[in-house]
C-alpha cells in the first residue's frame, strides 16, 4: 500500500546542536527554521525533531517536566508554530519526539505521586523496602541499579535509566488517560507523527525474576511479554489522529516484526538496535557478516508488506558512522561516506538521515571529562577509573564510544564556532570543521552531501528504490554488501565494499556489462573493489 511515509526520506535533528539562531551557545527552533531551506536543498520530506519541552535537562530534554511545553533553551510555542507553518510551506513534514515510559523527577506528576496525593499516588512505580533494602538487583541502562529510595514516600520507585527519570506505570488508567489527552494535544498542534522513545521498556517483568542474562542485561524490562496490550491502545490513539509513528524499540528481533510493524502492528516502523548492536570502535575487528546479517534479516522480515523498515546508521545516541565503520582519515573519510551512504540508503524502507551524517561529520576526542556532556559516559568514565584506568585511557575509552560524538555542533562553515553559533557552544566544536562543513560540501560537486543528494533523487525518480523486491546476493568477500532492487520496470545491483581493503569481486565481470549509474570512486577499474568502493548498477 502506498503512504507517504513510505516514500519519503526523514532526517533527524538534534535542536541543541543543530543552529543557534540567538548565539546563546544552545541551538533552537528559530535555528531550525532559518535551514529549512537547506533541508530542501537536500531532498528532505519530514523533520524528526528530538525533544524540546520544559526539561532540567539531565539527560537532554529526554527527562520532561512539562510536556505540553517548549524549553526555553529553545524558544516559545509561538516559534515552533511558525515552523510547523514553515515547513508546511515547503512541503516538510514535522515529527516529534514522544517520551513516555518516563519523566523527570521534576514533572509535577512525580512531585504529586511522592505526596500520595490520591490522584497521582500511582503514577510511577513505587515499592517498599524488602528487608530495608531495594526490591531486586535489577541494574539501569545508565548504571546503578534501577530502584532509587524516595526519602518523602518512604519507599523506592523505579527506574530504567536514570534516577532523574522515573518510569511511568502503565498499569495505572488515570496515568494512561493523561498521556493519552497530551499526544491528542499534540496532535492539533499541526504535526504529523511521533518518533516514541524507548517504547520497549514500558513493561516490566515481576520483581522476583532474574535479571542476569549477560547477553540481554535489560531482559527484564525490555520487550517483556504482555507489552502488546499496551501497545494496541495506544495504536488506536495514533491511527484516530493518522500520525505517522517510529518506536524505538530495543530488543525486538526480526522474527517479531510483523507483530510490531505489520499491517496491524503496533507502529508503523521501529528503530531496531540488531545492526547497531554490533557497532565497534575504529579499533576492533568489524563483524562485516553479523552487520549484514542483521540488516538482511531486517529487509526480510518486512518483505512483501509483512512490515516496513526505518534505516538508519546514525543517531545522537551512536558515534559517528564513518569513523566506526569507515575510515575518518583525509584518505577515506569522503569515499566511506558514500559507501555507507550508498549501503543504507538504497534499502527497502524510510531512510532516516542524521545531522551532520550527509555532510561526513567525524568523532571528536575528548581531552578531558569536562569537555564531556551525556551522562552515561560520565557514569563509564568515573566505573573505568575505579577500576584501575588512568585518566588518559579512560578518556581514550570513552571518546570512542561516548554518543557525544554525535552531539558535537554541526559545522555549517569553516568560522571558529563552525557557523553553529557566535558564542562558544554547549558542547565543543570537532576540530575538523576547517575541512569538514556544509559550505565545502555544497561548493564541491563530488562531495557526500551531493552524493546524498543524487540517492534521494534516486529514490524519488525510481520507485523500485521504495517498493522494489529486495535480493540478497551471496559474495565470498565478507566485507562485500551485494543487493538488487527489482520491480517489473527495472531492477538494479548495488555493491558495497564496507573495508579498507581491496576485495576481488567474482561476480564484477558480469556486472560490469551493465550500466553504472552511481559510484563513489571517478575512474573505474573492472578488476576488483577499491577500499569502500561502493557501485550502483542498472542491470539489463
Ligand atoms: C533513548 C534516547 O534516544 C536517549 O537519548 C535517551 O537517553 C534514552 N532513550 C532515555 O530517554
Amino acid at each position: 500500500m502506498r503512504t507517504w511515509w513510505k516514500e519519503a526520506v526523514g532526517y533527524q535533528i538534534y535542536p541543541r546542536s543543530f543552529k543557534d539562531s540567538n548565539n546563546d551557545g544552545i541551538g533552537d527552533i528559530n535555528g531550525i527554521r532559518e535551514k529549512l531551506g537547506y533541508l530542501k536543498e537536500l531532498g528532505i520530506d519530514f523533520i524528526w525533531i528530538t525533544p524540546i519541552y520544559a526539561s532540567p535537562n539531565f539527560d537532554n530534554g529526554y527527562d520532561i517536566s512539562d510536556y505540553c511545553a517548549i524549553s526555553s533553551d529553545f524558544g516559545t510555542m509561538e516559534e515552533f508554530k511558525e515552523l510547523v507553518n514553515e515547513a508546511k510551506r515547503l512541503e516538510i513534514k514535522i515529527i516529534m519526539d514522544l517520551v513516555i515510559n518516563h519523566t523527570s523527577n521534576q514533572h509535577n506528576w512525580f512531585e504529586k505521586s511522592r505526596q500520595k496525593d490520591p490522584n497521582y499516588r500511582d503514577f510511577y512505580i513505587w515499592h517498599e523496602p524488602v528487608n530495608g533494602k531495594e526490591p531486586n538487583d535489577w541494574q539501569s541502562i545508565f548504571g546503578g541499579s534501577v530502584w532509587t529510595y524516595d526519602k518523602v514516600r518512604e519507599e523506592y520507585y523505579f527506574h530504567t535509566f536514570a534516577k532523574e527519570q522515573p518510569d511511568l506505570n502503565w498499569d495505572s488508567p488515570a496515568m494512561k488517560n493523561k498521556i493519552v489527552e497530551m499526544i491528542e494535544w499534540w496532535a492539533n498542534q499541526g504535526i504529523d507523527g511521533f518518533r516514541i522513545d524507548a517504547i520497549s521498556h514500558i513493561k516490566k517483568e515481576k520483581w522476583d525474576q532474574p535479571n542476569n542474562d549477560p547477553k540481554r542485561p535489560f531482559k527484564a524490562f525490555q520487550n517483556v511479554e504482555g507489552i502488546g496490550e499496551y501497545l494496541t491502545e495506544l495504536n488506536t490513539i495514533f491511527k484516530k489522529h493518522n500520525l505517522m509513528t517510529v518506536g524505538e524499540a530495543s530488543g525486538v528481533t526480526a522474527e517479531e516484526a510483523e507483530v510490531w510493524v505489520g499491517k496491524d502492528g503496533y507502529f508503523n516502523m521501529i528503530f531496531e538496535f540488531e545492526h547497531t548492536g554490533l557497532w565497534r570502535t575504529a579499533n576492533d575487528e568489524q563483524p562485516f557478516k553479523q552487520f549484514k546479517e542483521a540488516l538482511v534479516r531486517w529487509q526480510e522480515a518486512c518483505a512483501n508488506d509483512k512490515g516496513w523498515n526505518a534505516l538508519y546508521m546514525e543517531n545522537h545516541d551512536l558515534p559517528r558512522s564513518i569513523s566506526v565503520y569507515g575510515d575518518d582519515s583525509s584518505v577515506y573519510r569522503t569515499i566511506s561516506g558514500k559507501a555507507l551512504a550508498m549501503a543504507f540508503m538504497l534499502l527497502q524502507g524510510t531512510p532516516f538521515i542524521y545531522q551532520g551524517q550527509e555532510i561526513g561529520m567525524t568523532n571528536t576526542t575528548f581531552d578531558s571529562i569536562d569537555e564531556v556532556n551525556a551522562t552515561d559516559t560520565i557514569y563509564m568514565y568515573h566505573q573505568l577509573i575505579t577500576n584501575g584506568y588512568s585518566e588518559t585511557q579512560a578518556l581514550e575509552q570513552i571518546s570512542a564510544v561516548t554518543r557525544d560524538n554525535a552531539r558535537t555542533p554541526m559545522q555549517w562553515d569553516g568560522s571558529e564556532f563552525a557557523g553553529f553559533s557566535e558564542t562558544k557552544p554547549w558542547l565543543k566544536v570537532n576540530q575538523n570543521k576547517g575541512s569538514v562543513n556544509v559550505k565545502l560540501e555544497q561548493e564541491d560537486a563530488n562531495s557526500i552531501f551531493n552524493f546524498y543528494k543524487q540517492l534521494i533523487q534516486l529514490r524519488k525518480n525510481h520507485p523500485v528504490f521504495v517498493s522494489g523486491e529486495f535480493r540478497y546476493v551471496e559474495t565470498e568477500a565478507e566485507p562485500v554488501f551485494h543487493y538488487e532492487r527489482r520491480n517489473e520496470q527495472e531492477q538494479y545491483a548495488i555493491v558495497v565494499n564496507l573495508s579498507k581493503e581491496e576485495q576481488a569481486f567474482v561476480s564484477l565481470d558480469e556486472l560490469t556489462d551493465n550500466k553504472l549509474v552511481l559510484s563513489n570512486y571517478l575512474d573505474y577499474d573492472f578488476s576488483k573493489l577499491r577500499p569502500f568502493e561502493a557501485r550502483l548498477y542498472k542491470l539489463s
